[in-house]
């Protein structure tokens, strides 16, 4: 649920466990014991059979008859059940209250029917009661049942697409030293490559920038480099190891992103900058000093423990990207990947951005940033140009920026327009 999410944050992502809690729900419930109790209908007919011919004639259609109107059941609501379970919140809901009570009172109804017909041969009744139970049970059920087996197949597709992972290794803390090999990138769910055999090597404390156009493939980029999205082909490694191979708790302590689109946790300020780990004031109020948003956050109602709810809705974009920045480099990470993390910043912010900038790269810390801003891009060591998801450039900034268009700044102000074109007046 947790990776569908990553991967498709539109969408919501609770019927897992509505289909876990529906499984759960048959397992436990009365229905799977009516299956056990199935193997006994013969015998308790046959008891009948001795009482009188008549009575274990009449069970054996009564019987018939039951179990004709459960295969009809089935047959009548499977198609239109699985429909209904694919569809709204609404539609599951209705599906699972209305229509099952209508089904028991249904069957119900059928036992009084045949009770009053057999009422002055009580003892009779009592085992016909005995042989038409498990039936009667399984017809009450099989609705149940049949949302279990719906819920269990969407389990098993969702667990087809996101295999569980093979056992990671314990590795020592990373230096940063990544490496990119002919690496491709498929959205999931999509079979259209949007990084597309991309290799470079940076060395620890190295700060790459990362230009384009829209849609260039930068954002899929970095999402491939932490892992989010895994390599179709190809390998990112950190220190020489295969990202898929590190434990991810282990490796998060080491690794800083900070996401396009800001995602801030309800919480405070304080929790969200630790990350939700255990923190004390003088790992979170260093991080938030090494990205300048110290006095930003002071300036909050509650300070540190400002409450601020899903998205960050109490926070202006600017203050968002500023907190997100200080979880990016909360601890001492060894690799940051900053997806435009000027883009709504003023100057102040970005001239703070740059200052943190230069500390991650005292700290030998290798940076991975993509923006269109001159200012920024003049503090990187390295440049990687993409273009439909594969590398126009890649260098030193200094012999990629004139390579552009002749003069350096002139190159990153092109590039600045070429990527913010598509987007329209409001995000440039
Ligand atoms: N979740 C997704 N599923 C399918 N396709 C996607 C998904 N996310 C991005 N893409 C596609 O991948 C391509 C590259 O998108 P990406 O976000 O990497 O571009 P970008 O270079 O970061 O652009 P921008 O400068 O606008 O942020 C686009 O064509 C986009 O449609
Ligand atoms: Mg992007």
């Amino acid at each position: 649920m947790f990776k569908a999410s990553l991967v498709n944050p539109s969408q919501t992502h609770g019927q897992p466990l509505e289909d876990l809690k529906q499984i759960r729900g048959f397992v436990g419930g009365r229905s799977l014991i009516a299956f056990i109790d199935l193997p006994w209908v013969p015998i308790y007919i046959a008891v009948l059979f001795l009482f009188h011919v008549w009575y274990g004639v009449f069970g054996v259609i009564a019987v018939v008859i039951l179990a004709a109107l459960a295969v009809a059941n089935e047959a009548s609501t499977q198609v239109p059940l699985a429909r209904s379970h694919n569809d709204s919140v609404a539609a599951r809901n209705l599906a699972a209250s209305q229509t099952r009570n209508a089904e028991v009172v249904e069957a119900m109804g059928m036992m009084q029917r045949l009770r009053g017909r057999w009422r002055q041969v009580y003892d009779g009744s009592i085992i016909l009661g005995r042989a038409l139970a498990p039936i009667d049970q399984l017809i009450s059920g099989w609705k149940q049942f049949a949302s279990a087996r719906t819920a269990y197949t969407r389990l098993d597709e969702l667990l087809a697409d996101f295999p569980a992972r093979g056992d990671p290794m314990s590795l020592p803390a990373p230096e940063g030293r990544l490496g990119v090999e002919g690496l491709v990138v498929l959205p999931p769910g999509s079979n259209k490559p949007v990084v597309r055999g991309l290799s470079f090597e940076l060395d620890p404390g190295e700060a790459l920038g990362v230009v384009g156009p829209s849609g260039a493939g930068k954002s899929s980029l970095a999402r491939a480099l932490l892992g989010v999205w895994p390599a179709a082909s190809g390998k990112v490694r950190l220190d020489g190891a295969d990202l898929s191979r590190w434990n991810r708790e282990e490796l998060g302590a080491h690794v800083g992103y900070l996401p396009q689109d800001i995602e801030l946790f309800a919480g405070s300020v304080a929790e969200n900058i630790a990350r939700f780990h255990d923190y004390n004031p003088e790992d979170y109020v260093d991080a938030a000093q090494r990205v300048g948003v110290h006095h930003l956050i002071l300036g909050l109602p509650d300070h540190y423990d400002t409450q601020i709810g899903p998205g960050g809705s109490a926070l202006s974009g600017g203050q968002r990207q500023r907190i997100a920045l200080a979880r990016a480099i909360y601890g001492s990470p060894k690799l940051v990947v900053l997806d435009e993390p000027n883009a709504s910043l003023d100057e102040q912010g970005e001239a703070d951005l740059l200052t943190s900038l230069d500390r991650l790269k005292q700290a030998d810390c290798t940076v991975v940033l993509i923006s269109h801003r001159p200012g920024i891009l003049m503090r990187m060591d390295k440049l990687l140009v993409m273009k439909d998801g594969a590398a126009a450039a890649f260098g030193a900034r200094d012999e990629i920026l004139p390579r552009l268009t002749g003069k350096p700044q002139q190159g990153v102000s092109q590039l600045k327009a070429q990527g913010s074109a598509k987007r329209g007046p409001a995000a440039s």
